[in-house]
C-alpha cells in the first residue's frame, strides 16, 4: 500500500501524477484538515502532528509513504526516517537545484510557508544548489487558505496571488519554486497574474511522483484501491478533492486524537 500524506488537500497534486504513474497500485491519501495550515505552527508541533499521521498510515499497510507537504517534510522527515526504518519516506521540498540551473537573471523566487523557509532542511538546501543564483523568499500563507477554502479558480484568488507575486516579478525573478503542494492548484491565477511574460514556473510533483513510484514494489491490484481520509470534515474534503481531481472522491474521517477511524 503507498501512503499519500499532507496537511490537507495540497498533497493531492502529487497524488494524482502518482495515480496515473501507478494505476494499479493500491493508494491512501491522508489529510489532517483538522490542524490545516501547518504553515505556522512551530516545528516541533509539525513533527509531532506529522509522526502521528505517518504512523496512522504505516499502521494500515503503507509501505511507502509519501510526505507530500514541505512544511511537513522540513519538519519531520529525518525523524520519520529514524523512527521507521522499514518504511521508505519521500518527501516534498523547494526545487532549488533546477530552479539555480534554469534562471538567466540569475534571481530565483521560491514560495512556501514560513516554516519551509525557515527550516534547517531549506537552508542546506540553498548551501547545497543556489549556488550563483539570488534566492528570494516568499511566503504566502493566504494561498493554503484559498485551496483548502475552495477558492482556487475563484475571483478572490487573482489579487491574493499578485500581492505576493509582484514584489518578485518587480526584483527580476524569471524562475518560480513552487516549494508548498497546494501551490500547483493556483497554477491557473498564477499564469494570469504572469501575463505571458517569460518567468519559469518550476511544480515538483511530478518528481515527486516518480520517485515514489520507483521505490514501491508492493501489491498490484486489477481494481484499482483508492482511499481517502481526513481528520477534518469528510463532506468538505469530498467536495474539495472532487474538484481538485475532477473526479468523484469520497472521503473518509479518522477521529484525529485517537487516530483510530470511525
Ligand atoms: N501543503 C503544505 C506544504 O507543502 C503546507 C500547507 C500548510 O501550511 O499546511 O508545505
Amino acid at each position: 500500500m503507498l501512503g499519500v500524506f499532507d496537511s490537507g488537500v495540497g498533497g493531492l497534486s502529487v497524488w494524482r501524477e502518482l495515480a496515473a504513474l501507478l494505476p494499479d497500485a493500491p493508494m491512501m491519501y491522508l489529510a489532517d484538515q483538522a490542524h490545516v495550515p501547518y504553515g505556522p505552527r512551530p516545528p516541533d508541533e509539525v513533527r509531532r502532528l506529522t509522526e502521528r499521521c505517518a504512523r496512522w498510515l504505516i499502521d494500515r499497510g503503507c509501505t511507502v509513504v509519501v510526505i507530500a507537504c514541505n512544511t511537513a517534510s522540513g519538519a519531520a522527515l529525518d525523524a520519520l526516517r529514524a523512527a521507521h526504518p522499514a518504511t521508505h519516506f519521500v518527501g516534498a521540498e523547494p526545487a532549488i537545484k533546477p530552479a539555480a540551473l534554469h534562471t538567466r537573471s540569475g534571481i530565483v523566487g521560491v514560495l512556501a510557508t514560513q516554516s519551509t523557509l525557515s527550516s534547517a532542511r531549506y537552508a542546506s538546501l540553498l548551501a547545497r544548489f543556489a549556488g550563483a543564483a539570488r534566492v528570494l523568499e516568499q511566503p504566502c500563507p493566504e494561498w493554503v487558505t484559498l485551496v483548502e477554502a475552495g477558492d482556487a479558480l475563484t475571483p478572490r484568488a487573482l489579487p491574493i496571488i499578485d500581492a505576493r507575486l509582484r514584489p518578485l516579478l518587480d526584483a527580476g525573478a524569471d524562475v518560480l519554486v513552487l516549494g508548498c503542494t497546494h501551490f500547483p492548484f493556483l497554477l491557473p491565477p498564477i499564469h494570469t497574474v504572469l501575463d505571458a511574460r517569460a518567468v519559469q514556473v518550476i511544480d515538483p510533483s511530478p518528481a515527486i511522483a516518480r520517485e515514489a513510484a520507483r521505490w514501491y514494489d508492493g501489491a498490484r491490484l486489477f481494481e484499482p484501491r483508492r482511499e481517502f481520509w481526513t481528520t477534518g470534515d469528510p463532506a468538505h474534503f469530498s467536495q474539495l478533492a472532487s474538484a481538485l481531481l475532477g473526479e468523484d472522491v469520497q472521503g473518509r474521517r479518522v477521529k484525529s486524537q485517537s487516530g483510530e477511524s470511525e
